[in-house]
């Protein structure tokens, strides 16, 4: 598929018809027409982070930090867009960020992100709560490249069967986030009272796993939780039963019966985190795969370190788009003294706070090998489902080839510190 220069064109001449792009290319309008599209709750959910939001906008602000200096005279308009990342060469330098519960955007969720990375050939990282099973979104993607995102339950077993699950699926790399042993502080949700997975929405990995549905059995069988507190019965209550009924996999009445949506739903609030792992479980799961295995969530120098020490193949420096920790560090600031010391050394990705295609060239050019796009394709979807999602991928791809062309720049592979002028700030 076609982008950059022709797709610019293509843009312009369908502006002559009249027709406006699918979704608009300025993030704030993105965002203002995905709210237009969504629940409040889902809206709230997606674009929300912890607490007053600060670390949120601190990822944003750091891109102001550092601008780019382009050069005369030697330029090109055939850009090398591949990078090598562990060993394989992907045809793009962007990959779809893991993004649990994308039914809140649209209820085809994470399908409608196989199919726009299958139109670009953009790898794919499928995420521990996805709204779609990683089965379905690995035969839509066909050929194209994927990842698993794991968060780590406090069952081992579930853990294995994750991981042999994404090694059926082909997955090329395991990527464990380590930054949300408990949910930040979300004062958006907070104030919704909304929480999507109490509502069965965002456990498809864990509803079509054999092993979660035993260890839901078991418990029933058991009768675990069953003098657990309840929330007040209202009419929500009940409306919000009926939901998960519905929305767990099984059938309404089946759920509604046996109890077992309600069970699956109590199961996975009890084990989807381990809150007390260490890095020595990073040696563990070295046994439980052959796969490349990275960590998420990394953005202190000496987590950095212990990765590395740990035997990881690649980090992604990340603070989850601001959602965990507030009054946190922007994490372009972070990315560059991670790169400065260990460039090299592990695969370096980046996320959090990526919203244009400047900004992927300057994380690029401080050292990340590959960088994550998550919010803004989420947006794609809720305003118009695949064809939202691949364009907003196209939009990102676009412009950074265009950018590049416009600074001289030929491939991707040339891109580095020199590029970048420090404000002086
Ligand atoms: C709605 C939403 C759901 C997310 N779900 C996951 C997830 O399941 N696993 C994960 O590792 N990260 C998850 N993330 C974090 C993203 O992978 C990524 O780190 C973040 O979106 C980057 O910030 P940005 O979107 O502001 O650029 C989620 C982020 C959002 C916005």
């Amino acid at each position: 598929m076609k982008y950059g220069i022709d797709a610019q064109k293509e843009i312009y001449l369908q502006g002559m018809s009249g027709i406006k792009p699918i979704v608009p290319t300025i993030y704030e309008d993105l965002v203002k027409e995905a709210k237009e599209k969504m629940s409040a709750e889902g809206f709230a959910y997606i674009a929300g982070g912890a607490g007053m939001e600060k670390t949120m906008k601190a990822n944003l602000d750091a891109f102001d930090h550092y601008k780019l200096n382009a050069r005369m005279m030697q330029g090109s308009v055939n850009i090398d867009m591949s990078i090598h990342l562990l060993g394989k060469k992907y045809d793009t330098p962007i990959m779809a960020a893991p993004i649990g519960a994308l039914e809140l955007a649209h209820p085809i969720a994470e399908k409608a992100v196989a199919t726009a990375c299958r139109e670009l050939n953009i790898p794919m990282i499928f995420s521990n709560q996805a709204s779609v099973k990683m089965e379905t979104c690995a035969s839509e993607l066909g050929s194209t490249p994927r990842w698993f995102q794991l968060y780590w339950s406090k069952s081992d077993d579930l853990v294995q069967s994750f991981v042999s699950r994404a090694e059926k699926c082909d997955c090329e790399a395991i990527v464990v986030t380590l930054d949300t042993t408990t949910l930040g502080w979300r004062t958006r949700d907070l104030d919704l009272g909304y929480l999507p997975f109490l509502r069965g929405e965002g456990l498809a990995q864990y509803s079509s796993d054999p092993i979660f549905n035993a260890i839901v059995e078991e418990r029933m069988k058991n009768k675990v939780g069953a003098n657990d507190p309840k929330p007040p019965i209202t009419l929500t209550t009940i409306e919000n039963l009926f939901k998960v009924c519905k929305n767990y996999p099984g059938g309404f009445l089946n759920n509604l019966t046996s109890g077992k949506a309600l069970a699956a739903v109590k199961t996975f609030i009890d084990i989807y985190m381990r809150p007390e792992l260490e890095w020595a479980d990073i040696k563990r799961l070295r046994k439980m795969t052959k796969l490349p295995i990275l960590v998420k969530g990394i953005h202190h120098i000496e987590d950095a370190k212990m990765a590395i020490d740990a035997g990881v193949d690649g980090m992604i420096i990340s603070n989850h788009g601001g959602r965990q920790v507030d009054g946190g560090v922007g994490a372009l600031t972070a990315l560059d003294e991670i790169a400065l010391e260990l460039k090299g050394k592990a695969a370096l990705l980046f996320d959090s706070g990526i919203r244009s295609g400047a900004d992927v060239i300057k994380a690029l050019a401080l050292g990340a090998d590959a960088v994550l796009i998550g919010r803004p394709f989420a947006f794609g979807v809720a305003i118009a489902q695949e064809r939202g999602a691949t364009a907003v991928f196209k939009h990102f791809l676009s412009e950074i080839e265009i950018q590049l062309s416009l600074m001289g720049i030929k491939s991707i592979s040339e891109l580095n510190r020199n590029v970048l002028a420090k404000d002086s700030e």
